[in-house]
């Protein structure tokens, strides 16, 4: 006889242990175990929550090298379910090698469950009948459990699923996610201490009154925004390091539609517009895709939603300095240019209008749909085509942790009949799903990498633009670890194109992401290695800093209402000199329309204590030493930049942190 020691590791995480009786099944090269009963000394608690407990299975001679095991608990009480997470199993054969199985799941039921050896196998190597076997089993079971779902036309498909609790439990959030999320407005409403105003329909009655409702839960950011929020130069600042750094761009070439002359914004004669754009020293941020949109009714009345154009001048002195807004699309007598030189509040309306278009263009298009949204596409597909066993899986599954359910929530809580930006913003309803089908036919595969994006727009030598600086940074990063694990498993090209598994993945994506549009530049398949490294970095990008650069400051910057709008419920002025601090007043959000926008933003900018931040990888799915040496190296190099970041917010009036590695996290995961 010849023994095999097997130890059993069940997860830390809440109600992970079981009791159930444990068998397993060993299956290598050369033979099977027998289903043997893992039965020890501490009988009934060998799988209670963070065991880690050791068996021994005797086999007549050794099985070979091994492939597979078979695992299965049967519970002690019939018809009693009871849930177990194990999170890995070793075994240590008589020829004294170690095996290790990854399985990072909840096993909910009493049937066999097969998990392969973690060394990673692409499909045209995987061999073993059994191995061959299990792995279409595999995939067979998941493209049941991950169905594609059209929930609205025009916009990526999602995952089919009514509710989050219909969600397969390895993609649902944890008990600790579920209990400190509470995710609904009461809960923010009350947080903020703000329930008592939230069913007032009433305007603002002066700004000393909001100031005063907006004073609780400051974050330093907050604080500040809160007391420059009308500064041209802060103005400008946002839009490259606020919460939508992803619209501005060099302007070479004033739209035929913005007829903005020197003389109106270099009145001096210093300066002319043609030599400014020269040398690069005009920019301009245009929210064409929010025209000509049907607004919300809110609270019985009319909202106004803008679509503005605002040119930026670059002063010698490194400020992004506001020069001009028009707020509607079309030059007309009614739609004036405004400029700093206009009334006080003439201009402050006219920025005003910007901050609100700016608030539904970032949470609809900068936000949901191009990090939540094509996460979760990422997401699916990798789950309906690539095994537990692909390298590619065992790369990217960390990058998808939540993704489903959160989606699902901001589906139901947010954007449904019933959410609350379908209630309270501007664009709330019909404009909405406008906004998104614009916005998907917008996206193109350069834009979504963060340097051809910043070429695109001709921003590679702005000064002070740090989500540029930190992005561009954490995306080499990014590329250096992800190309080093797929150089190690993908040897050429010839590898890439004959993976039948890889190919389905992206072709899924460029179908159900992007469907299939190919003006958008998205691969339908992988030619060679370099592309597949490519796709790869953005997609590990767009789940995590990405996202944590235009989610994480939203109670920053927009806990601050005037500082961005959810909507505006007066119309522009026509005409110059009509405005005052009361029409600004009147031209605010109602106080329950500001709070439900104040709580949603703060519930969506908090972070849980079970987060998982860039890089690291408590679920061990790679066993290969290389993949496992270039992920120290990775968590160093972001350690690196980290400490980068740290020591250029410290001579910052306003640190940028959001692509800090300390606050990304792996996945959209809120
Ligand atoms: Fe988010």
């Amino acid at each position: 006889m010849v023994d095999y020691i097997v130890t059993v590791y069940t997860s830390d995480l809440a109600f992970a242990g079981t009791f159930n009786n444990v068998h397993i099944k060993l299956v290598g090269t050369d033979g099977v175990s027998n289903r043997t009963w893992l039965l020890g000394l501490k009988g009934p608690l060998s799988f209670y929550k963070g065991a880690v407990s050791s068996f021994t299975v005797s086999c007549p001679v050794s099985i070979g090298k091994l492939i597979l095991i078979e695992i299965e608990g049967q519970p002690l009480i019939t018809f009693f379910t009871d849930n177990w997470f194990p999170a890995k199993v070793e075994v240590k054969s008589p020829e004294g090698d170690t095996y290790n199985f990854p399985i990072y799941r909840w096993l909910t039921n009493s049937e066999v469950h097969r998990f392969r050896e973690g060394t990673a196998l692409r499909v045209f190597e995987d061999t073993h009948d059994l191995g061959k076997y299990s792995r279409n089993e595999e995939l067979k079971e998941r493209k049941e459990d991950y169905c594609w779902k059209e929930y609205l036309e025009g916009t990526p498909h999602c995952m089919k699923s009514e509710d989050p609790l219909d969600l397969p439990d390895e993609v649902q959030f944890s008990f600790t996610k579920t209990t400190e999320f509470g995710y609904t407005a009461a809960t923010g409403l009350s947080a903020l201490g703000l329930s008592g105003i939230s069913d007032s329909t009433e305007n603002w009655p002066d700004m000393d009154t909001l100031n005063r409702v907006s004073c609780c839960k400051l974050t330093d950011i907050l604080e500040y925004v809160q007391k420059h929020w009308k500064e041209d130069a802060f103005f400008g600042y946002q839009f490259l390091n606020g919460i939508n750094p992803m619209l501005i761009q060099r302007c070479s070439v004033l739209p035929n539609n913005f007829p903005v002359t020197d003389d109106m914004v270099f009145l001096s004669g210093q300066h002319s517009l043609a030599d400014e754009m020269e040398k690069g020293n005009i920019f301009l941020c245009d929210y064409k895709r929010l025209d000509g949109l049907i607004p919300n009714i809110i609270n019985g009345m009319k909202q106004y939603l803008m679509a503005p154009l605002i040119l930026l001048h670059k002063t010698p002195d490194d400020q992004m300095m506001p020069i001009a807004i028009q707020l509607k699309q079309t030059p007309a007598d009614d739609n004036p240019i405004f400029f700093p030189t206009d009334s006080e509040y003439d201009w402050l309306t006219a920025k005003i209008f910007v901050r609100s278009a700016d608030f539904n263009e970032h949470q609809l298009n900068v936000h949901l749909l191009r990090t939540h949204l094509l996460a979760e596409v990422f997401a699916v597909s990798l789950l309906r085509n690539v095994p537990m066993v692909h390298p590619l899986y065992k790369l990217l599954v960390p990058h998808t942790r939540y993704t489903l359910q959160i989606n699902n929530l901001a589906r139901g809580l947010l954007i449904s009949k019933t959410g609350i930006f379908t209630k309270f913003a501007a664009s709330g309803g019909e404009g909405m799903k406008t906004i998104l089908k614009r916005s998907l036919s917008s996206v193109t595969y350069r834009s979504l990498c963060i340097p051809d994006d910043i070429a695109d727009r001709g921003l590679e030598d702005v000064p002070n633009f740090y989500y540029r600086d930190d992005g561009l940074q954490l995306w080499e990063i990014i590329h250096r670890f992800v190309q080093g694990v797929l150089n190690f498993y993908y040897k050429n090209d010839d590898e890439v194109q004959k993976d039948t598994e890889l190919q389905t993945w992206i072709s899924d994506i460029f179908e159900h992401g992007f469907l299939s549009q190919p003006s958008t530049g998205i691969p339908e398949s992988f030619t060679t290695v370099a592309e597949l490294v490519k796709f790869v970095t953005m997609v590990i990008f767009t789940c995590s800093g990405q996202h944590s650069a235009v989610n994480t400051g939203q109670f920053d910057y927009g806990g601050w209402m005037p500082n961005n709008p959810v909507t505006l419920k007066r119309a522009p002025p026509i005409k110059k000199g009509t405005t005052s601090e009361n029409t600004m007043l009147r031209t605010l959000p109602d106080i329950n329309t500001t709070v439900q926008g104040m709580s949603t933003v703060w519930l969506l900018s908090r972070q849980s204590t079970d987060s998982v931040y860039l890089g690291q990888y408590p679920e061990e799915h790679f066993s290969d030493k290389m993949p496992c040496k270039l992920t120290k190296d990775f968590q160093g190099d972001l350690q690196v930049l980290s400490a980068i970041i740290n020591a250029r917010n410290n001579n910052l009036k306003v640190p940028y942190t959001y692509l800090d590695p300390k606050v990304i996290e792996n996945s959209v995961s809120l």
